[in-house]
């Protein structure tokens, strides 16, 4: 049954038609409950800005001509360094289809893409203590986890 389902599922590159579904798709995902963070920044401006920049790491997967996931990223090149990073935005399956391989396809995919471009260090990053990313991001050999400080400030 696995086996069947990730036989079906296709990656292929983002078009502008795919979003206004990935942003309906990450709208379901990146909920405030969950990820507090990442709920904040995950709007329509987002979205387009990184298609707009970084189209070729934008990829999309879909199974019988439905969008089910779709990752994003963007390649950063700093002056005056011979290391060039790519940098995994957003990286998102519809839920019915998790744990089918959907998200290690798009990711396999998008990291073949920024290899190809030069990068030597990929960068990812999610919510404290969610298993799920955490445990994917490990099998797909990620092993070095540090810890960034957000704060928010609430005005009344
Ligand atoms: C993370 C995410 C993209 C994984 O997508 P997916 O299609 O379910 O992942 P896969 O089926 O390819 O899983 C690959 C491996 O990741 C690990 N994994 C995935 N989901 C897991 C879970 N809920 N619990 C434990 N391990 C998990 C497993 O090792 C799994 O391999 P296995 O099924 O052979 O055990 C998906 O869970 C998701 O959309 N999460 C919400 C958004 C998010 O956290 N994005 C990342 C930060 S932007």
């Amino acid at each position: 049954m696995k086996k069947k389902e990730d036989d079906e599922i296709c990656i292929r590159d983002m078009t502008i038609d795919d979003l206004p579904k990935v942003f309906h798709i990450g709208e379901e995902i990146f909920t405030s409950e969950r990820f507090p963070l990442m709920y904040r920044t995950w709007d329509s401006f987002e979205i387009a800005s990184l298609y707009t920049g970084d189209a070729e790491f934008c990829v999309v997967a879909e199974k019988s001509g439905r969008v089910v996931g779709f990752a994003m990223a963007t390649f950063i090149e700093k002056s005056r360094s011979a290391w060039k990073y790519g940098y995994v935005a957003w990286l998102g399956v519809k839920k019915r289809h998790h744990r089918r391989g959907v998200g290690m396809k798009l990711y396999k995919e998008i990291e073949k893409r920024l290899r190809d471009a030069g990068a030597r260090m990929i960068i990812v990053d999610t919510e404290q203590g969610d298993v799920e990313a955490l445990n994917f991001f490990k099998k797909v050999g990620f092993n070095t986890a540090r810890k960034h400080i957000w704060m928010t400030k609430t005005f009344k």
